[in-house]
């Protein structure tokens, strides 16, 4: 039985170790991640853990880190679940030709194929001190998922925002939900925000399962 996400991922590794800081300046590309929605939710719940899924360069588990701090929360690990590889409208080009948000398309930072947003991730969180506590699970929502429920740690705060398609929120929420503690607070982003296949999600299992759904802005609250 571990004790925490990160023993189990990585034992006793410092997976920060030896990172070549000085090649990636602090960036602060986010969607929402400093809202201060994210402060009021850590000094109300109070949680020992957060599990988000969806982090791209990090600022949502950062500010969440760096309020975790300022409220006196002892908050064992913050896990990022993430494939850091964006999402599919990233990384081709409209049929017209015209390229997709080209600021998105180029953090991507692409090196011989492959995108690199992990990097730029690992930098923000040394840069801003936060990797006591903010442990990379590098996976798919639903293989990440399937492991935490192994692994049997709850979190009593649990961050979505990551493919807002119909498919993966439904997926993301039927195999994340397990993983929030009774009492827990679940949060997605881009509720209503135009992403109607999210939102729809959401809808079909609350309704599916009860919960009273709390919309502020961009996202919606679930308690279990
Ligand atoms: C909207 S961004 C997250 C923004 C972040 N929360 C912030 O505050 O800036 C969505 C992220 O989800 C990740 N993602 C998309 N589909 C995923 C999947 N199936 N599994 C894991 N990560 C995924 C992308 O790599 C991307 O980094």
């Amino acid at each position: 039985m571990y004790s925490t996400v990160r023993e189990a991922l990585f034992g006793d590794e410092d997976i920060y170790a030896g990172f070549p800081l000085q090649e990636y300046p602090l960036d602060r590309h986010t969607w929402g991640g400093t809202d201060p929605i994210f402060g009021r939710l850590i000094a109300e719940v109070r949680p020992s853990r957060i599990i988000e899924a969806g982090t791209w360069r990090g600022w949502s588990a950062i500010t969440m880190a760096r309020a975790c701090r300022e409220h006196n929360v002892d908050c064992r690990e913050i896990v990022c679940v993430d494939t850091w590889l964006g999402a599919g409208t990233h990384l081709v080009k409209e049929p017209d030709g015209t390229v997709i948000p080209s600021p998105m398309r180029t953090a991507l930072n692409r090196r011989f194929g492959y995108p690199r947003i992990y990097d730029q991730f690992l930098a923000n969180v040394i840069h801003t001190g936060c990797h006591d506590l903010i442990v990379p699970f590098a996976a798919p929502t639903n293989m990440a998922g399937s492991v935490l429920r192994t692994i049997g740690l709850q979190a009593e705060l649990i961050y979505l925002d990551a493919d807002h398609s119909y498919e993966s929120v439904a997926t993301d929420l039927r195999s994340f939900w397990p993983l929030l503690a009774p009492g827990g607070v679940f949060m997605a982003h881009d509720y209503a925000t135009g992403f109607p296949g999210c939102r729809l999600a959401i809808d079909e299992f609350s309704e599916a399962h009860g919960l009273t759904r709390y919309v502020e802005r961009a996202w919606c609250l679930l308690v279990k």
